[in-house]
C-alpha cells in the first residue's frame, strides 16, 4: 500500500543537509559548548558559527539570537519574557483568538501574575479584525502576539497593516511565524476522527487540527473563533504537505477520500435528515 504523510505541521523528517551537517555533532563532536575542558571548543565555535549566520541571514546581532527546542518554548520565552522586560512600561498584552495554544496559555499565565491580556476577534476567514486590534491597544500595551499565518487554516494575516497601528507606540509586535504547505477542509456531515482513521488505514497520515488539539476530540479553538458551527468544526481535515510529497501521493489522495467520504456519510443521521430536507421530506 501507498504510504503519503500530510501532517507535516506535527512533524516532519529533518532535510537530509541538515541531518549531514549536524550528523558529527550527534557521532564524533559531543562535548558541552560550556565546558572548561576543551571537548567543549569545537560544539561552542559550531554554534557561534550557526549564530552569526543566522544574525545575518535575518539582519540582527548574534546576540539577539536565542536557541531553543520548540515552538512552544520560543512563544513562552518571547511573550513572558518581553512581559517581564517591559512590566514598568505597562502590564497589558494582546494576542488573537487563532493563535497557538503556547501563546493563549502564556497569555493566561501572565494574567494570573497580574497583567491583563486582551484576546482580538477573528472573521470568518481568520482575519484579525483591525479595527478591533486599534481598539484594543492601550496606552499601557508592551506586546501584540499574532500570527502572521495560521498554521491550521492557512489565514495569512495583514501584517503590514498590524504593524503600522504599533509603529511608534513602544508596543513590541511577535508574529508567530509558521507555514508549510496547508490545505485545511471542512467535510460536512462526517466526524473527523473516523475520516482520519480511515485515511490511516489507507496509508495516508493527515490531522483534524493542530497537533495538540488533534487527539482532543473537540473543535479546533480556531474554527470555533471563525464561527464555524461545530458540527461542521468537527469534521475539519487538514493536509500539510512537505517537499518530498509528489503529484502521485495527492492523486491517491483524492482517489482514496471520496469513497471514505461516501462510506462516513452513508453511516451519517445527520447526512440521512440533509437528504429528507433536500428530498422535500419524502
Ligand atoms: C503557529 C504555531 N506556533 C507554535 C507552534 C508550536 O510549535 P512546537 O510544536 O515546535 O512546540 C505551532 C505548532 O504547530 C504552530 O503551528
Amino acid at each position: 500500500m501507498r504510504r503519503v504523510y500530510l501532517d507535516n505541521t506535527a512533524t516532519t523528517p529533518l532535510h537530509p543537509e541538515v541531518l549531514e551537517a549536524m550528523l558529527p555533532y550527534l557521532r564524533d563532536i559531543y562535548g558541552n559548548p560550556q565546558s572548561i575542558h576543551n571537548w567543549g571548543d569545537a560544539p561552542r565555535e559550531a554554534i557561534e558559527d550557526a549564530r552569526a549566520r543566522l544574525a545575518d541571514l535575518i539582519g540582527s546581532r548574534p546576540e539577539e539570537i536565542i536557541f531553543t527546542g520548540s515552538g512552544t518554548e520560543s512563544n513562552n520565552l518571547a511573550i513572558k519574557g518581553l512581559a517581564q522586560a517591559y512590566q514598568a512600561r505597562g502590564k497589558h498584552i494582546v494576542i488573537s483568538a487563532i493563535e497557538h495554544f503556547s501563546v493563549i496559555h502564556s497569555a493566561k499565565t501572565l494574567e494570573k501574575r497580574g497583567f491583563a491580556a486582551t484576546s482580538v476577534p477573528v472573521d470568518g476567514y481568520g482575519l484579525v479584525k483591525l479595527d478591533e486590534l486599534a481598539k484594543s491597544i492601550r496606552e499601557d500595551t508592551i506586546v501584540v502576539s499574532i500570527v502572521h499565518a495560521n498554521g491550521e487554516v492557512g489565514t495569512i494575516q495583514n501584517i503590514e497593516e498590524i504593524a503600522k497601528l504599533l509603529k511608534g507606540r513602544g508596543i513590541v509586535g511577535h508574529p508567530d511565524n509558521r507555514l508549510p504547505g496547508n490545505a485545511s477542509f471542512c467535510i460536512e456531515f462526517i466526524e473527523g476522527e473516523a475520516m482520519l482513521m480511515l485515511l490511516s488505514s489507507w496509508g495516508i497520515a493527515a490531522s483534524s487540527g493542530s497537533a495538540c488539539t488533534s487527539k482532543a476530540l473537540k473543535a479546533s479553538h480556531v474554527l470555533t473563533a471563525m464561527r464555524i458551527p461545530p458540527e461542521i468544526a468537527q469534521s475539519s481535515l487538514l493536509f500539510t504537505l512537505m517537499r518530498d510529497n509528489t503529484e502521485e501521493d495527492i492523486e491517491y489522495v483524492l482517489e482514496t477520500l471520496p469513497p471514505i467520504v461516501d462510506r462516513l456519510r452513508q453511516m451519517s443521521p445527520l447526512y440521512a435528515k440533509f437528504l429528507k430536507k433536500q428530498s422535500g421530506g419524502r
